[in-house]
């Protein structure tokens, strides 16, 4: 009994941190947001990319991409200009945590929207 009064708060910080983790948004974020949305979620026109719910990874590389001129647009090589190492990988990890609208069907499941 008293081994599980002292687990169950460590159990519970370790429950705490995701969530956490999720809604720290780097400074530079809000800059994004007035193009990708609050959260990267709405994009202010629909060209604009989501950026919620992707992969940290696939963020990052565009970045880095965007900032060598390997992947060539104005809007985003003008932005990613400015960031550091440090900045493209916070920012990649937050805008991965956030929840938006991309999905992933299943194979063999409809491609209709999600609703
Ligand atoms: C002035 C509007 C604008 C701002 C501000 C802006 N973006 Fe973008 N972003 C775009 C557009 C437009 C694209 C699509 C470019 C393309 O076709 O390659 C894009 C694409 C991206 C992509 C590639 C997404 C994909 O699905 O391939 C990433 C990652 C990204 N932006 C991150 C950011 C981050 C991080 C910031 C803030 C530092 C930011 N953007 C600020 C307009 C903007």
């Amino acid at each position: 009994m008293k081994r599980v009064t002292v687990i169950a708060p460590i159990i519970a910080l370790f429950a705490a941190l995701p969530l956490a983790a999720a809604a720290a948004a780097p400074e530079k974020a809000a800059a994004c947001a007035a193009c990708h949305g609050e959260g990267g979620a709405k994009p202010i026109l629909p060209e604009y990319p989501v950026l919620a719910g992707q992969y940290a990874s696939y963020l990052e590389h565009s970045l880095r991409e965007y900032r060598s001129g390997a992947r060539k647009n104005a809007i985003m090589a003008a932005q990613a200009a400015a960031l550091s190492d440090a900045d493209i990988e916070a920012l990649s990890r937050y805008f991965a945590s956030q929840p938006g609208p991309l999905y992933t069907p299943g194979i063999g499941a409809s491609h209709a929207p999600a609703p």
